[in-house]
């Protein structure tokens, strides 16, 4: 049988175009990329495009989404990968300060781990880079005065969040809660805390699949437009209460934590869809005091039975449901195949000096943008045997 690697591989048509693009540039020629992003099919299709550009790629994952088959493919065609599969943080956190040790000349980030860290031990050939995400975004920041070089962020492109944060997301989370629990959706109580780019694809998809959503976001403007998308809006403790699936999906921390545990019902399942394992405390919620019983349910399903008997059940440890539990799949392919593409487009910008250091941490620029989104309707129209309508 086939590596479900190559069938992403080949079903990555813009990443396809821009690698044999960018094997006559060169762009990447004599530089090493250094990346701390999930380590699972599609990143080994971004990761062999750059280096189909002439980088040198040193990689490693992020905190509890490395697949280890990923891991395998990436060092049997010459990235050197650093570390595996970890959900320790201080394993982690080596495993990026060894990335950064390789001194590489650009940056792919997701989530501010590598940058961050770049900081404690700076050096100057570093150009600048991308990072991918809105938590590293609101990391990095603050620290603009002190990176002083581009750095593209590519989650505040308006293609990564319709193409992505709000249709890939969406339709991934609500396929995991189906893969991992088996349960229906139909009817379903379902409270989606966040209503940004992200929770609007989850809370639209559980929508579609017959739930019956409500929307809680701490900004009234958002809580506004989830009313006028037609979702409930009730109070954060309402929403808790009532809930039988809560999920999470805003980048902050602490969203629900053991604190709720008085409020919820008897078998709520509690989900995270953001970025970090922080949105559920579940380390706090395992040990608090009123826990009679902790067990694994079945994969990615623990089940906390508290003292009055009423049960919570926590998929996935609280790390991104999507990227865990039985044969995760991340986000679609063209979703991401359109992400990716505007990374190593980016990437590229930062690479010949199309950017320069006032392009600190910055949306992708509008031409980028407008380039990817070119070559997507032209692969799709031009693709043998695609007809357009008359
Ligand atoms: N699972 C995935 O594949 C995937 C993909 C992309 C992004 N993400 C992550 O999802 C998270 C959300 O991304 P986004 O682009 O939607 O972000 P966003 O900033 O657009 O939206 C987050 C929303 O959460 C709200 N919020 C913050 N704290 C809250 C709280 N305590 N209770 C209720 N609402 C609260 C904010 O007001 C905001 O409206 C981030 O961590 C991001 O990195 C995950």
């Amino acid at each position: 049988m086939g590596s479900r690697i190559e069938w992403v591989g080949e079903s990555c048509g813009l990443l396809g175009a821009i690698g044999a693009e960018l094997e006559v540039t060169r762009p990447f020629a004599g530089r090493r990329i250094g990346t701390g992003i999930h380590l699972e099919p599609k990143t080994v299709a971004l990761l062999l495009t750059l280096r189909r550009g002439g980088a040198e790629v040193t990689a490693t994952g992020n905190l509890g989404t490395t697949q280890a088959e990923a891991v395998d493919y990436l060092r049997a065609h010459g990235i050197t990968v650093v570390g595996g599969p970890t959900t320790d943080p201080a394993e982690h956190d080596a495993f990026l300060r060894e990335v950064l040790a390789a001194e590489p000349d650009l940056l792919l980030d997701n989530g501010g781990d590598l940058f961050i860290r770049y900081l404690d031990a700076p050096y100057e050939h570093l150009l600048g880079g991308t990072e991918e995400t809105t938590s590293g975004r609101m990391r990095l920041e603050p620290r603009r005065a002190e990176i002083r070089r581009p750095v593209l962020v590519i989650n505040d492109s308006p293609i990564k969040q319709f193409a992505e944060n709000k249709h890939a997301v969406g339709q991934s989370v609500l396929e995991s809660f189906l893969r991992i629990t088996n349960r229906s959706t139909n009817g379903l109580r379902v409270a989606v805390f966040g209503y940004g780019a992200c929770g609007k694809g989850v809370a639209q998809n559980f929508a579609r699949a017959c739930a019956d959503v409500a929307v809680v976001d701490i900004d009234p403007v958002l809580r506004l437009e989830a009313c006028l998308d037609g979702f409930a809006v009730p109070s954060r403790a309402e929403a808790l209460a009532g809930a039988e699936l809560v999920m999470t999906v805003t980048g902050a921390q602490r969203v629900v934590t053991a604190g709720d545990l008085p409020s919820l019902r008897d078998g709520v399942v509690l989900a995270n869809g953001g970025h970090f394992p922080t949105e559920i405390t579940v380390d706090e919620i395992v040990a608090d005091g009123s826990v009679h019983e902790v067990r694994d349910s079945a994969q990615g399903i623990e089940t906390v039975v508290l003292a009055d008997g009423r049960r919570v059940h926590i998929l996935t440890h609280g790390f991104m449901v999507n990227l865990n539990g039985p044969r995760p799949l991340g986000n679609s392919i063209g979703s991401m195949d359109l992400g990716f593409a505007l990374q190593a487009r980016c990437l590229e910008a930062v690479a010949v000096g199309q950017v320069g250091a006032t392009d600190c941490v910055v949306p992708v620029p509008r031409r980028i943008d407008q380039q990817v989104a070119e070559a997507y309707l032209t692969l799709r129209d031009q693709a043998p045997g695609a007809t357009r309508p008359a």
